[in-house]
């Protein structure tokens, strides 16, 4: 009889000893970040960890375990921007978004510290933490935190590879051989791409230095530096907690992203997100994917771009051009559709993880969002990639360059474009046989990413911030890494041996003349 209650009770206070406080920062007000939050949350809560979540998308139900602390309106919703409407009159690309964000990505690390919540959460004395995890979207404020709670700091980095989040915890890769998160160019780098990568990587370079020196800085010294001189009487400075990340924690994995040259706190954990138990469909769906003998063809534009948005007469050709397929067509449609034809499904919120796992879907029509190339790539499911901003046309273009997806421009023009795509990827079968092989790639791991994630974390935890997972690279002066020094002692040394030699000469000189006469 004792025996199951000793065994409750050791294991109730093995539990115990090993729940961690972690605090939890996103701050993308966008839906596919808040999806990749709550995934760090459900693996974290699972493992028995305590979680403070600091969202601008609080979660829709309470989470066990989970403390939030809302700071959702501390941006306007630019719901406008990404409208399917003004995407069509204005394609946008990056320089659009670094523009049309600009006024809101400077502002944000005030805006985000100011809010009177977290002023609240700051200020409580009594707080403490394990550790921080901070999503890094190219500032790196929330450094704060850590500096505030005396705990190690973890990047989480929800965008594809990039020099940015390198430079937190090694050298910034060089832009010869590695591309920017938003560049559509692949490697090898052609002259021209490699000059343009030299030219952003520059541009960058100085819109980060004057974020992190001049307003990031403020933000620091204003806010955090008085209640870190509170709780230890010295604040370090800003640059030395910016850049003592523990770990990065990468949204990414080789078969979507290509190899890296990563130092070993560098952790990729893209997949991470999607559960290993994929959820029923529901019966109408499950009956209709089961029943089309000719597959299922899934087409979603994702969370921020709306189907129901898209200009009449593409909705029109598109439906026309659907019917002549024999396919099955699932396509994510917010509002009723009608005058469908009778292989068309409109489905208002899809269930895109258990339609991309069943076995008769056999292409994905997608906007090219990180996550939904995350999810083609778990299910092995071919695409073709309709980018409209930021990342997607990168996401799209590295889908292309690996040989499993088609590109169709976003443009009056696209049901042709997307017909030919669609005819064209049915009749080859080397997209499927591709998208398989880099699916195979992406499970055979050691462990899988939810593990490491978790792993990781309380690695970090354990060993006081992993300070031996620290790159050498990161370390040391840039002098040092260019032998500016040596270069500095044989100049002093040629110097020297110049001036000696010369002296030498002139003795010798002089002694001649001397014998002379
Ligand atoms: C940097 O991180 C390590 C490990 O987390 C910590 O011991 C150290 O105090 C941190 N340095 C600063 C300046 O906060």
């Amino acid at each position: 009889m004792w025996k199951p209650l000793v065994f409750i009770l050791t294991s109730f206070t093995v539990h115990m000893s090993e729940a961690y406080r972690i605090l939890l920062i996103s701050q993308t007000l966008s839906k596919s970040h808040a999806i990749l939050a709550e995934g760090l949350i459900k693996h974290l809560t699972d493992a028995g960890h305590e979680i403070t979540y600091i969202q601008t998308i609080p979660p829709e139900k309470p989470l066990p375990r989970v403390t939030v602390v809302d700071i959702s309106g501390i941006l306007p919703r630019r719901d406008d921007f990404f409208h399917t409407k003004s995407i069509f009159e204005k394609r946008l690309n990056s320089l659009n978004l670094m523009t049309g964000f600009m006024p809101d990505i400077l502002q944000r690390s005030r805006l985000i510290i100011e809010h009177p919540n977290i002023q609240k959460l700051i200020a409580d004395n009594n707080q403490h933490f394990d550790v921080v995890i901070s999503e890094f979207m190219f500032n790196t404020i929330h450094a704060g935190f850590a500096g505030l709670y005396n705990c190690p700091l973890i990047w989480f980095s929800p965008s594809n590879l990039n020099w940015m989040v390198f430079d937190l915890i090694d050298e910034a890769t060089n832009p010869a051989y590695s591309v920017d998160a938003v560049s559509s160019s692949t490697l090898p780098l052609t002259f021209r791409e490699r000059v343009a990568e030299l030219g952003l990587h520059i541009i960058k370079r100085i819109v980060v230095m004057l974020w992190t020196t001049i307003v990031d800085n403020a933000v620091y010294e204003k806010n955090f530096a008085p209640l870190i001189r509170e709780r230890r009487n010295i604040a370090p400075s800003f640059e030395s907690l910016a850049y003592n990340g523990s770990l990065v924690l990468s949204n990414s994995h080789p078969s979507m992203s290509g190899a890296v040259r990563a130092p070993q706190n560098f952790i990729s954990i893209g997949g991470f997100h999607i559960d290993r138990n994929v959820k029923p469909l529901t019966e109408d769906l499950q009956k209709l994917m089961d029943d089309a003998k000719h597959g299922v063809i899934y087409f979603s534009l994702g969370s921020n771009l709306k189907s129901k948005h898209l200009p009449n007469e593409i909705k029109r050709d598109l439906l026309s051009m659907f019917g002549k397929l024999k396919q099955t067509v699932v396509w994510k449609f917010e509002e009723d559709l009608p005058e469908r034809p009778t292989n068309v499904h409109t489905v208002p919120w899809a269930p895109q993880q258990s339609i991309l796992a069943h076995n008769n879907c056999i292409l994905f029509i997608t906007h090219g969002g990180l996550l939904s190339i995350t999810e083609t790539i778990h299910f092995g499911v071919p695409i073709i990639g309709i980018p409209a901003f930021y990342d997607q046309y990168a996401n799209v273009q590295r889908a292309v360059n690996m040989g499993y997806a088609k590109k169709v421009d976003l443009s009056y023009a696209m049901t042709q474009d997307l017909e030919f795509a669609i005819q064209d990827m049915l009749a080859d079968s080397k997209y499927t046989t591709r998208a398989k092989e880099l699916s195979e790639i992406y499970h055979d791991r050691t462990v899988p990413p939810e593990k490491e994630l978790v792993h990781w974390v309380e690695h970090v935890i354990k060993t006081r911030g992993a300070p031996h997972l620290r790159s050498p690279a990161f370390i040391m002066p840039w002098y040092q890494k260019f032998y500016l020094d040596l270069a500095f002692v044989a100049l002093v040394l040629i110097f020297i041996l110049k001036k000696t030699l010369l002296i030498t000469i002139g003795i010798k000189k002089t002694i001649g003349k001397q014998k002379k006469t």
